[in-house]
């Protein structure tokens, strides 16, 4: 199966790259190759390679820079997706693309169903929401749009990274208990989504691992962690703390945890729980 993967050196792009499964004949493009909004250059590309499926991890993530670039977010997150979606319809490859916990408010009491609601609290969502929205409507049954959240790896800049290097600088820390989600590893998002598309999935479904946490707790694990596994010295000192508004330009939801039920039947199993794919992405990270 040829696959066209763009996002490449980001940490899902990454990801997908080391996990595809034998028989995936994988034509990547990393951002300094090719910028996706430039419509014409994708469409290029797409129509040279002529691939099956075509997979987007490429995506403007930065939440906070999505308020201060809006226009940037909306064309690299809704308006590209749209024409690699168009790319994929004139050559009939399926396209696989990426979305978030962020197209919701954050306010149910239970985990939030693929039917739910959305309606995003900042730009960032606002875009990511346009984004599925288009591909969709392009592509129709040939697009499946993955709602994920709370990436992290041991490549890229994410959450365990900034964690790591603040416990490692000794100072205290003051991290926010009052908005939960889902950390999940890009690789376990990668092997679910090569089996997703080996299995045809169409329509809009939700990937995390198991598990929920607060931004707090996320941190308090990642530093017992840490310790267990010789990477510190000391146990850090982490204040939890309620989220202040004024000190980011993005609102965040509070509470925007993913029903996965319809993923886990399609792949006959649930992910492991964040916790376990937290300690190995830690090792993986330890060993280099
Ligand atoms: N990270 C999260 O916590 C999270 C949560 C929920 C959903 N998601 C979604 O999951 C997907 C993968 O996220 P990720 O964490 O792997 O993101 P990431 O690490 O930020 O990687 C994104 C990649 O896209 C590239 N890119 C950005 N703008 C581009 C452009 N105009 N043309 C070509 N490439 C461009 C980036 O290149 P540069 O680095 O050079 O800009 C980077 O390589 C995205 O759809 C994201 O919205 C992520």
């Amino acid at each position: 199966m040829k696959v066209l993967l763009f996002g490449v050196g980001g940490q899902l792009g990454d990801a997908l790259v080391e996990t595809a499964p034998p028989g995936v004949d994988l034509h990547v493009s990393r951002a300094e190759q090719l910028d996706i909004t430039d419509a014409h250059g994708v469409g290029q590309l797409v129509q040279s390679c002529r691939p099956e499926v075509v997979i987007n991890a490429a995506a403007f993530t930065a939440v906070d820079g999505a308020e201060e670039e809006p226009a940037l977010a909306m064309s690299v997150n809704a308006t590209a997706p749209a024409h690699i979606a168009e790319s994929c319809k004139a050559v009939g490859a399926r396209m696989v693309h990426y979305s978030t916990d962020y197209v919701f408010d954050g306010n149910a009491e239970d985990p939030y169903t693929t039917s739910d609601r959305t309606d995003p609290l900042n730009t960032y969502g606002r875009s990511k929401l346009e984004g599925e929205r288009l591909v969709l409507e392009v592509l129709g049954e040939d697009a499946l749009v993955i709602r994920t959240a709370w990436l992290f790896a041991s490549g890229g800049a994410n959450f365990v990274h900034t964690m790591l290097a603040a416990f490692s600088s000794g100072r205290d820390l003051e991290v926010v208990n009052d908005q939960f989600g889902t950390p999940t590893w890009a690789p376990d998002l990668a092997r679910a989504s090569w089996e997703l598309i080996r299995l045809d999935a169409s329509g809009v479904l939700h990937f995390t691992n198991e598990g929920h946490a607060s931004w707090y707790e996320f941190a308090c694990r990642i530093g017992e962690l840490a310790l267990e596994l010789d990477m510190i010295s000391t146990s850090p000192v982490i204040r939890p703390v309620s989220t202040d508004p004024a000190r980011r330009p993005a609102i965040r939801p509070d509470r925007a945890v993913l029903d996965k039920s319809g993923t886990w039947k399609l792949l006959g199993q649930p992910a492991r729980h964040w916790e376990e794919a937290l300690e190995l992405m830690l090792k993986e990270s330890r060993d280099g």
